[in-house]
């Protein structure tokens, strides 16, 4: 910051706080002018407060327009500083009127108590003591200011004010919902100084970034704001700012918003659950910009956030050597104290995978839904269920698990809460551009779409109460199985729906020239995200010798071990009419991937019947085409 032109540092704070005397050892400091606002007042104001009688906004009115002027003069030549009360918000932006980026606040604070004291011992001043009261009940604290109690001594205010006036944040966090707030708490517990970005909107989100920094002792140094410019300024160049924000247009909204205050070379950082195909665009466009652009994926909600993410960072790989210090460090930490965060590969790679991520997220909810419901129907209440499912745990751990096993203790008075929740299940989006994605790749990720589609079907509650009516409910007896059975055929299960999910990245890799590790994927799913599990955590090891889960040779044994179980369970469903969408599409897809000689013949003859879309023979290793006139 050029202190010989460009800026006007503001000190602000009720009467007696010391605004001229710390104001002017400023001014020294900073070799600039001192002015006291309060020498600009005109004659009837000075004479209303020596009379007792409180200011009222039309008689401040002139007075600020006459202060902002004054500013605006001395920047043609000079930066200075200003005292002044500036107790509302209005006030300062009339202050802050065409030259807002070059403002600086001080906010000079101090106990009622404190105040008057100090007053009672002044004999210089115009303003009677009663005027603290008025002025305790009209200040607005300001965000945007650096704040000093005046109990410090006035070297130490000095100092203070000297380290903060020069001193840029090194990250900025824009957008401060549920997962925003937790990972500026997580950046500023480890360490780093960050600016914290929330919109002002009257009545709906109102002093939002202020009151959160308030809120916690961690962001004692960060630094809140709600207006888009000084937030920008506040950062060190190049600037790196992580949106959290909700995916669509809205970061396109934001990205429009931030652009005219940004520098060539700064950072934004996606990390919401954007769709892959937008974040290629955006970086796309950025680049045009001369702005970088990283689409990371996080996991973890708010929990993980707050504590360690697993994060899938995508973009320019030495673009992310300059945020991966950050998001390396408010990872969460897996095998070997490795951080849950590593360069996933090209633009859109990593929200890429996030998608995938959630799909394999939505199959495992699912499964261990469809559980609920089998031991449901063999007699057990949600306690008894919740009982059996965390001796799992042993052999099966995953985050999953046991928050189901949460849930289903969970209880409302005498009732248990599960049962008095709506089963219709919502979606936000990623399950189906995962699905959309897999079709459009040609891979046959079916796990994922099931568990859509199941979503999707839970959703019309109406049409299935009305046809429960009309065929019955169902089932109506025990299924014949044990729960060993069910945990092995959700041990099956899980292993299908993972080789799904590493096969769709693994071909899209392949479609998109991103040369993705499935492995190292694997790894940073071990901890902080939503689906890690012990199963991951073998997986990174499988992954290491094989693109291909089913080819690994300790996995198939176990496959062809829990076969029985799953045949028996989905058989056992069927036969007592019982939903069972993933449990039964990962036995029919193992069935389907693992025959060489499928039914697949009649399909390609079909379409060379009525469309002539030939045919490749199996007596010809040339591969040719033929058509047949079938009639
Ligand atoms: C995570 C989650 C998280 C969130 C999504 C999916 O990894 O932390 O995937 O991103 O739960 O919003 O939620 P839907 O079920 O609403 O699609």
């Amino acid at each position: 910051m050029n202190f010989k032109k460009d800026t006007v540092v503001f000190v602000m704070g009720v009467t007696g706080v010391g605004k001229s005397t710390i104001g002017k050892l400023i001014a020294e400091k900073l070799k600039i002018p001192f002015f006291d606002g309060d020498d600009f007042h005109p004659k009837e104001n000075v004479e209303k407060m020596l009379k007792g009688i409180p200011l009222i906004d039309t008689d401040r009115q002139g007075w600020l327009v006459s202060l902002n002027q004054l500013a605006k003069d001395q920047l043609k030549t000079t930066s200075c500083v200003i005292a002044c009360s500036a107790l509302k918000k209005k006030y300062r932006d009339r202050l802050n009127f065409e030259i807002l980026p070059q403002v600086k606040w001080v906010h000079l604070t101090g106990s009622f108590e404190c105040i008057s004291k100090r007053m009672a011992q002044r004999t210089d001043h115009f303003m009677p003591i009663e005027l603290l009261n008025s002025q305790f009940a009209i200040l607005e604290n300001p965000i945007e200011a650096i704040e000093v109690d005046i109990n410090l001594t006035p070297n130490e205010i000095i100092e203070k004010v000297m380290k903060e006036l020069f001193k840029k944040s090194e990250f900025g966090l824009f957008g401060l919902g549920v997962m925003g707030k937790s990972l500026c708490r997580n950046l500023a517990k480890n360490g780093f100084q960050i600016s914290m970005f929330n919109r002002h909107v009257v009545g709906v989100e109102e002093n939002v970034a202020a009151n959160f920094k308030n809120e916690f002792k961690e962001l004692t140094t960060s630094h809140a704001f709600d207006s888009i410019e000084l937030f920008v300024q506040s950062i060190a160049q190049p600037r790196k700012i992580m949106l959290m924000v909700n995916a669509g247009k809205t970061i396109d909204f934001v990205i429009e918003d931030l652009l005219p205050f940004l520098s060539e070379g700064d950072i934004i950082i996606d990390g919401g659950n954007s769709n892959f195909k937008n974040t290629i665009e955006r970086t796309d466009f950025l680049k045009t910009k001369k702005i970088h652009f990283i689409g990371a994926g996080i996991s973890g909600g708010e929990e993980g956030a707050l504590n360690g993410p697993s994060i899938m960072p995508s973009g320019d790989k030495e673009v992310y050597q300059s945020v991966a210090p950050y998001l390396e460090k408010i990872a969460a930490k897996g095998e070997k104290n490795m951080p849950c965060c590593i360069y996933i590969g090209p633009k859109g790679s990593g929200h890429f995978v996030k998608m995938v991520h959630n799909g394999i997220e939505y199959a495992e909810m699912q499964l261990l839904a469809e559980v609920y419901d089998i031991l449901k129907v063999q007699g057990n209440n949600p306690s008894e269920s919740a009982e059996i499912l965390s001796t799992w745990k042993a052999t099966a751990n995953s985050y999953l698990l046991e928050i189901t096993i949460d849930i289903l203790r969970k209880k409302e008075n005498e009732d248990w809460l599960v049962h008095k929740i709506m089963d219709k299940a919502g979606n936000k989006g990623t399950g189906n551009w995962a699905t959309i994605e897999t079709a459009q790749l040609g891979v046959p990720s079916s796990l994922i779409s099931t568990a859509l589609f199941a979503r999707f079907t839970s959703f019309y509650k109406n049409d299935r109460v009305e046809l429960q009516q009309i065929y019955g409910k169902r089932p109506s007896q025990k299924l014949d199985i044990t729960t060993n059975d069910l945990f092995e055929a959700f041990q099956f299960a899980r292993i299908i729906n993972h080789y799904q999910g590493f096969k769709l990245i693994f071909e899209a890799s392949k479609v998109y020239n991103w040369e993705l590790n499935l492995s190292d994927i694997a790894s940073i799913w071990t901890n902080g995200s939503i689906i890690k599990s012990k199963l991951m955590g073998d997986l990174v090891v499988v992954l290491k010798e094989s693109d291909s889960i089913l080819m690994n040779e300790k996995l198939s044994i176990k496959i062809k071990e829990l076969k029985p179980a799953i045949n028996k369970v989905v058989s056992e469903c069927v036969l007592n009419e019982l939903a069972a969408p993933c449990f039964s599409e990962s036995v029919n897809f193992f069935n389907a991937c693992t025959t060489a000689n499928s039914s697949a013949n009649v399909i390609q003859a079909q379409r060379d019947y009525f469309g002539a879309h030939t045919y490749q023979r199996v007596d010809d290793e040339t591969g040719q085409f033929y058509h047949t006139i079938w009639k």
